[in-house]
């Protein structure tokens, strides 16, 4: 039998004049899925408040649930090589997660092992990408691989059919001051799991990172 999972969602928790700094604090309270109780802390996303690029992942994973701090670890890395190379300054780019509470199954060493979150936690989390976004006013928005790409353009979404494509801001995710386009690439995560290809991966991960400079 599973356990019946009530999941009021964030709203509740997000405070009414948020600023970047007042979002990370009451992150700790949340309690609109479930997902906090088998994690460290919640991670917001961290950058530049004057931010043109909004960089959007799934949820922080291992070592981002241990520092509070969103791509610290190897997939974190992947990515600043990548935003280096696309010739994207740090002080251009926010970057966060669609889910804010690390979801991990089993414990393999010393390491938790990711288990993606599902439909329920992404739409339980959404006010608070929505705070952000609503605070940083990006001029685009680049989703990071499968979760965050169902997240903002539903779930017929495939990385690999619509990445590099500048799109325009779904209507089902209305925002005042919305993105001018928004566009998907793979995860810095796949590039490390594509071993023989790494290197083809991370080179078209640069270069959907060029083009969404080039739209900026
Ligand atoms: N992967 C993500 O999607 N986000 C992080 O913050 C770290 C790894
Ligand atoms: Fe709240 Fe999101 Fe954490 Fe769930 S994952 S408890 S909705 S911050």
């Amino acid at each position: 039998m599973s356990e019946r999972i009530e999941r009021p969602g964030a709203g509740a928790w997000v405070p009414e004049r948020p600023n970047l700094a007042r979002l990370r604090e009451a992150v700790q309270e949340c309690r609109g899925c479930e997902l906090y109780r088998d994690a460290t802390q919640g991670v917001m996303g961290d950058g530049s408040a004057d931010a043109e690029l909004v960089l959007l992942g799934e949820q922080p994973g291992d070592r981002e649930d241990q520092q509070g701090e969103p791509f610290v670890g190897p997939a974190g890395r992947v990515l600043d090589d990548a935003l280096a190379d696309a010739g994207i300054e740090q002080s251009r780019v926010f970057r966060t997660n669609v889910v804010k509470h690390f979801r991990w199954s089993t414990i393999r060493g010393k390491r938790r092992i990711h288990q993606s979150p599902h439909h329920g936690h992404v739409d339980a989390c959404r006010p608070w990408l929505e705070a952000e976004l609503r605070l940083l006013r990006p001029t685009g928005v680049v989703l990071l691989g499968g979760t965050a790409g169902n997240a903002l353009l539903g779930p017929s979404f495939k990385v690999t059919e619509q990445r590099g494509r500048r799109l325009s801001w779904p209507g089902a995710f209305p925002l005042d001051h919305a993105p001018r386009w928004v566009a998907a690439t793979t995860h810095p995560a796949a590039v490390l799991r594509a071993h023989d290809q790494r290197r083809a991966a991370y080179d078209a991960l640069v270069d959907d990172l060029r083009l969404a400079e080039s739209w900026l």
